[in-house]
């Protein structure tokens, strides 16, 4: 991957946060489950979807802005939950509010970032979406809900995907799931190859604990014991009963991430969701399943006009972002993309992505000859390719 001196898209960020980072680093966030198939297809699918151009149609004003979750945003997209973000930049989840915010779209902090709620709050005026993992002990997940409401939080993003963590190779060959002497001794070794990354996020970026779960740990200080003390707290029992539990503690929006199949869609409709997100967790849960570009039309059908329908998952461009629309999404989250741009280039490289992508949202609706994102449908897709839809 060559590193280049202005960087254009998410790959150009991608090849600098090579850069930077250490390469176990690297590997956990391109990572996905067993052989990464279905990694690969959520960014292969977006580009099988043909777009329609129009010409000498009045484009003269084209608005990117939208509303996701209640939230006027400059256009529909999100930061979504990235655990760990914080070992990829300098007290990154605060980074990357800050380049949200500016830009005019929600962050995302995940239950398992860095930084802890209070003080991505006080970073930002815009109070950030908050994502939760149910865990066994429920008191924990109350009082992390009454945490969040308190500091601000109106959106709920409630994953629904990982009753498990996925078998992520990658991972392993860097010895991230094995305790002892060697896999330090390795990870030390990359490490140290990166001294930039040392000095500012192992060092500057400090304390590198999962700053929303620190309380309720006993280990805080070995990201070791802490990751598996997080990874026994993962409730696999959990049922849509304790999905209608959380509606009645959260007043907010609800949304929940990481439904890829109708009847799981009805569902959430059904015990009160406001939004879902057709997600696959990136690639990263089960693979062999579907991209989520496959999935997002038929879940659209069934439940778009009663719930906010968004999606994610191999979305790289602001042209794949238009394709969403056009699929029927009313937006998307974004994950490893903005990883890349703030570990690649930091926040002003985050701010740059998003207003690229921006720019290249805006100008497919002009070249697709649509002024308001309301109005991007399935007109807008190649005839062809609407057939080839399934
Ligand atoms: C490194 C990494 C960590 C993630 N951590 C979380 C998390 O803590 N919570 C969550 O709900 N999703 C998490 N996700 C999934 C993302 O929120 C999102 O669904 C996914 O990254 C979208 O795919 P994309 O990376 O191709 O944009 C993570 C994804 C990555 C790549």
């Amino acid at each position: 991957m060559s590193r280049p001196a202005f960087p254009a898209t998410a790959a150009d960020y991608q090849a600098l946060a090579r850069a930077r980072l250490p390469g176990f680093l690297c590997d956990y966030i391109d990572g996905g489950a067993s052989d990464e198939q279905t990694l690969r297809a959520n960014v292969e699918d977006w580009h099988g979807v043909s777009l329609r151009q129009r010409v000498l149609v009045d484009v003269g004003k084209v608005d990117t802005r939208a509303t996701l979750a209640g939230q006027p945003c400059a256009l529909p997209l999100a930061l979504a939950p990235v655990g760990l973000a914080g070992l990829m930049a300098q007290r990154g989840e605060v980074q990357a509010a800050r380049a949200a915010q500016a830009l005019g779209v929600p962050f995302t902090l995940s239950t398992v970032g860095i930084c802890p709620l209070d003080e991505v709050q006080a970073a930002t005026s815009v109070p950030c979406w908050f994502q939760l993992y149910m865990l066994r002990d429920r008191g924990i997940v109350r009082a992390l809900l009454e945490k969040a409401w308190a500091s601000g939080c109106r959106t709920l993003v409630f994953t629904v995907d990982l009753p498990l963590p996925g078998m992520r190779h990658r991972d392993t060959r860097h010895g991230l799931n094995a305790g002892g002497l060697r896999p330090a001794l390795v990870r030390a070794r990359q490490a140290l190859a990166r001294p930039g990354w040392l000095w500012s996020v192992a060092l500057g970026g400090r304390p590198l604990t999962f700053g929303n779960l620190s309380a309720q740990v006993p280990n805080v200080r070995d990201l070791d014991a802490f990751k598996h003390w997080v990874d026994s707290q993962f409730d696999p029992s959990v049922t849509w009963a304790d999905i209608e539990w959380l509606r009645g503690l959260w007043p907010g929006t609800l949304m929940l991430k990481g439904v890829l199949g109708i009847e799981d869609a009805r569902q959430a409709l059904h015990v009160g969701a406001q939004a879902l997100v057709v997600s696959n967790h990136g690639g990263r849960q089960l693979d062999g399943v579907a991209s989520t570009a496959r999935k997002l039309p038929e879940i659209v059908q069934a439940v778009g006009a009663e719930i906010e329908v968004l999606v994610d998952g191999g979305v790289r461009s602001g042209t794949d972002l238009f394709r969403a629309l056009a699929l029927g999404a009313r937006g998307v989250l974004i994950g490893r993309p903005w990883v890349w741009a703030l570990a690649g280039a930091g926040e002003a490289g985050l701010r740059a992505l998003i207003a690229s992508w921006q720019r290249e949202l805006l100008l497919a609706m002009t070249l697709a000859g649509v002024t308001r994102v309301a109005d991007i449908d399935s007109s807008h897709l190649d005839r062809v390719a609407q057939c080839a839809t399934p």
